[in-house]
């Protein structure tokens, strides 16, 4: 067994063990993400006939948030039960949930917008540079991917799960061929007891 395989599991019984209890998912905030809409608020973002995807989309508050702002969305997670739970929460969605992998992504997926949020993070920091061209690979020529996360200072503090990313493998993007378009760090009280902080990066293709 890979070690990304394991961890595809890991998830898998998280939810399924969950038995429909949202409380038991602990990144679970049945809202969108509020640094998401910080930055979409002054942002200027035309979404009309844009097509968008949610990587490792949880239980998909970000992906409804993107089909009310007008993208076309598909949002994918690793985890089966993950995708049948937001259809059951999202009975009516416009959303395309669908079960997909990082590791095994369809060869012709490009988007105009990619989200990122808390999953690069959750996947062992070994596999940190195959995850990060595989979202990198999602970008379509002129599209942006939003990236949010925890910063480490140093490998130090990537000994736990979730395994916070340092500056430089952030910049794998770059090397993956995105231009850096904006980034910013910003603490909040969740992890500052971790001395940890966020970040927020932008790219574009
Ligand atoms: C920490 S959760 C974050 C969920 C959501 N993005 C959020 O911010 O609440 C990480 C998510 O990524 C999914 N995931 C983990 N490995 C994945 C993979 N290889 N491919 C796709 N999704 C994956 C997990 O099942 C989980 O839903």
């Amino acid at each position: 067994m890979t070690t990304e395989q394991g961890d595809q599991q890991w998830f898998e019984r998280v939810y399924a063990n969950a038995n429909g209890q949202t409380d038991d998912i602990s990144w679970a905030d049945l809202r969108p993400n509020p640094f998401m809409l910080k930055w979409f608020a002054k942002t200027p973002v035309d979404a009309q006939g844009k097509t968008a995807v949610v990587v490792g989309c949880g239980l998909g508050d970000d992906a409804e948030e993107l089909v009310q702002r007008g993208f076309n969305v598909t949002a994918f997670d690793v985890s089966p039960t993950a995708v049948e739970w937001c259809q059951r929460r999202f009975p009516e969605t416009k959303v395309n949930y669908t079960l997909a992998d990082l590791f095994n992504l369809p060869p012709d997926w490009k988007f105009d917008f990619v989200l990122e949020i808390n999953t690069v993070q959750a996947i062992p920091v070994a596999v940190r540079q195959q995850v990060i061209n595989a979202i990198a690979s999602l970008v379509a020529p002129d599209g942006t991917l939003l990236a949010i996360g925890r910063l480490a200072d140093s490998v130090s503090q990537q000994l736990k799960r979730p395994w916070p990313l340092t500056r430089g493998e952030i910049d794998l993007y770059k090397q993956a061929g995105l231009t850096e378009t904006h980034f910013e760090t910003f603490g909040d009280s969740e992890i500052a007891a971790l001395s940890l902080e966020r970040f927020l990066v932008t790219y574009t293709r």
